[in-house]
């Protein structure tokens, strides 16, 4: 028997194949949880920006998780909208049941660029996905753990960019710190009703996410991607790119009974490279 078997998990930003958020809901599933896939699921038009899935590749991970013999739920939802996400998770408690684990997975960064001259509507989009986004499914998700008084686990998407500034890339960094102090606070609000929050801190998972940051920073920079991508790697103690399945394999712990005495944590996962903080 599966150790989360008999409990319900919610992945936002699931639908790649390739991304994090996949990689999750596949440990999550394999660990015995029925796993709700949200995403999207490609509206967020910016030009430049790198394919994002469409419902039909949300449905295709949903329908590859069904495989291992778990109950699964495809939902094309917005984390940056109350009215979508309301949708989102009354259709998981209709089809799937109490929400016991909740990943806020989703995020991105659109429009990079120095904070002096970075358009004010990339700025806004990019703390609405990461940050706002984060607050809006954890308070449509919490009262209802709150109320069964059964526990639960919240896991939050931060980055080493939260914690280490990164040029041209300011309204992300600056997203994905407040996520970190969001974690912390809701760590300690939860605490009493046996509800635990982390977050997550990874650098460098070879991710069409970051390979994209790759491609706009070899443009910039009039260097070749390989040259980039060789650049990242040689910064990386372990010396090789973090895998999704690297990211899902800490939250499958993280949600797990082996963590029941971790909150308020966010933890490195970047191959050595952020040691103290
Ligand atoms: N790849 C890395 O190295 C890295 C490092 C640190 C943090 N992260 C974080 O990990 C998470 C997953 O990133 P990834 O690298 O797998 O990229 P990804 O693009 O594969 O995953 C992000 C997903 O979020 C979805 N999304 C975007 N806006 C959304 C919205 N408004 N509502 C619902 N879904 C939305 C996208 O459609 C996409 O499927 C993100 O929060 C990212 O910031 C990634």
């Amino acid at each position: 028997m599966g150790e989360l078997q008999g409990k319900v998990a919610l992945v936002t930003g699931a639908g790649s194949k390739e991304g994090i958020g996949f990689a999750i809901a596949r440990v999550l599933a394999e660990m015995g949880a029925a796993v709700a896939l949200t995403d999207l699921c490609r509206d967020l038009e910016t030009p430049g920006y790198y394919s994002l899935p469409t419902y039909q590749d949300l449905e295709e991970r949903a329908r590859e998780l069904r495989a291992l013999g778990v109950p699964t739920l495809a939902v094309k939802a917005d984390v940056t909208s109350m009215e979508s996400v309301a949708d989102m998770v009354k259709r998981v408690l209709e089809e799937l049941g109490p929400i016991d684990i909740l990943v806020n997975n989703a995020g991105g960064a659109p429009s990079p660029g120095p904070l002096h001259a970075m358009d004010e509507g990339a700025w806004r989009k990019t703390l609405e996905i990461n940050l706002h986004g984060t607050f809006l499914v954890s308070k449509a998700v919490v009262p209802g753990m709150i109320e069964r008084g059964k526990g639960g686990s919240i896991v939050n998407m931060a980055s080493k960019a939260g914690k280490v500034p990164r040029p041209f890339a300011g309204a992300y960094c600056v997203a994905k710190a407040a996520v970190i102090m969001f974690t912390r606070v809701q760590a300690l609000e939860l605490a009493p009703y046996g509800i635990r929050v982390n977050a997550v801190c990874p650098a460098q998972i070879d991710t069409p996410l970051e390979r994209w940051s790759w491609e706009l920073e070899a443009k910039v920079l009039g260097k070749e991607l390989e040259q980039v991508r060789r650049e990242k790697i040689s910064q990386i103690p372990l010396a090789r790119l973090g895998r999704p399945r690297d990211v899902a394999e800490l939250v499958g712990f993280l949600v797990s009974e082996r963590a029941s005495y971790m909150t308020g944590q966010a933890i490195n996962l970047t191959g050595g490279q952020l040691m103290i903080l």
